[in-house]
């Protein structure tokens, strides 16, 4: 498939994709879901990607939130549509991923851009960043899991004073409430990601993918994080990727895990 909205890149083990609409500030419009949707799908099932950033374009923005003018004129239903495809095809779809997905959050995150940076696994931001969920200041609510992730990533006092206020957050301070995990220059920032997405890919596929699971189950209604981590924990010594690991270290030398 051809993007017009994206970019997608592979390096050693990792895939960048960049959202590319630089001057609608990488606004995310259905054609861009869609396109990232399909391009997350394809460095899923590729075997060689163990760790996929996602980014903007340009120094300004990560993203600047849903494409407003796609749904200034919608109806009740089709703005409940709107919400539910798009968590389907992009916010779910990223948070429940078998490869660890980082945001690498290049400028402003604002309303569905920063739910796409709360979707993925976790978060670094560049120094000039700027977060927020400012959807009430448009007699909206965040549509995109906003409502739930922020305060799971921040607790909910600080997700209610964000939401209610419609105000931004700058990257320090996203530092201290711990939305993002590292802050580096604009120049440092795909250093830093590479920098981390190198370690991980050195690891077991198999054994993050279950990780993931275990840790998502947590976050769950009506499943027990503890109960899934059992189940994932008796998994991992069915696999290749197990036998490895461990033979490994015996042996003194370092893994080279199948993925299996
Ligand atoms: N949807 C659609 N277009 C958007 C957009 C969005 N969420 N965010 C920015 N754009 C467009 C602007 O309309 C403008 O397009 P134009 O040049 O054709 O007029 C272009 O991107 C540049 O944005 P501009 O507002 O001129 O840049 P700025 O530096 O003055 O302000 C922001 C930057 C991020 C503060 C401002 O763009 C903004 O508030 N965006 C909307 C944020 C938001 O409410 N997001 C939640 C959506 S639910």
């Amino acid at each position: 498939m051809n993007f017009e909205n994206i970019l997608s890149t592979y390096e050693d083990g990792i895939t960048t994709i960049t959202i590319n609409r630089p001057k609608k500030l990488n606004a995310l419009n259905k054609a861009t879901i869609k396109e990232l949707h399909e391009a997350i799908k394809q460095a899923e099932k590729d075997r060689n990607t163990r760790v996929i950033l996602i980014t903007g374009s340009g120094e300004k923005a990560f993203v600047a939130g849903a494409d407003i003018s796609e749904f200034s004129d919608y109806s009740v239903s089709q703005g409940e549509r709107l919400a539910a495809q798009g968590q389907a095809l992009l916010f779910d779809f990223v948070a429940h991923l078998s490869t660890p997905v980082i945001a690498v959050i290049n400028g402003f995150a604002l309303g569905g851009g920063l739910e796409l940076a709360m979707s993925a696994h976790f978060r670094i931001a560049s120094d000039n960043a700027k977060m927020g969920l400012p959807e009430v200041s448009l007699g909206v609510i965040p549509g995109y899991g906003g409502t739930q992730r922020l305060p799971q990533l921040v607790g909910k006092g600080r997700a209610l004073e964000m939401i209610t206020t419609a105000g931004m957050i700058d990257a320090s301070q996203a530092l201290q409430y711990g939305l993002v995990n590292h802050v580096a220059s604009q120049e440092e920032l795909m250093q830093l990601a590479r920098k981390i997405a190198a370690k991980i890919v050195k690891n077991s596929p198999v054994a993050i993918a279950s990780a993931i699971n275990a840790i998502n189950a947590g976050f769950e209604e009506g499943e027990n994080g503890f109960d899934t981590e059992i189940t994932e924990f008796g998994k991992c010594f069915g696999t290749a990727d197990f036998k490895e690991g461990t033979t490994a270290f015996l042996d003194k030398r370092n893994p080279t895990f199948p993925g299996k």
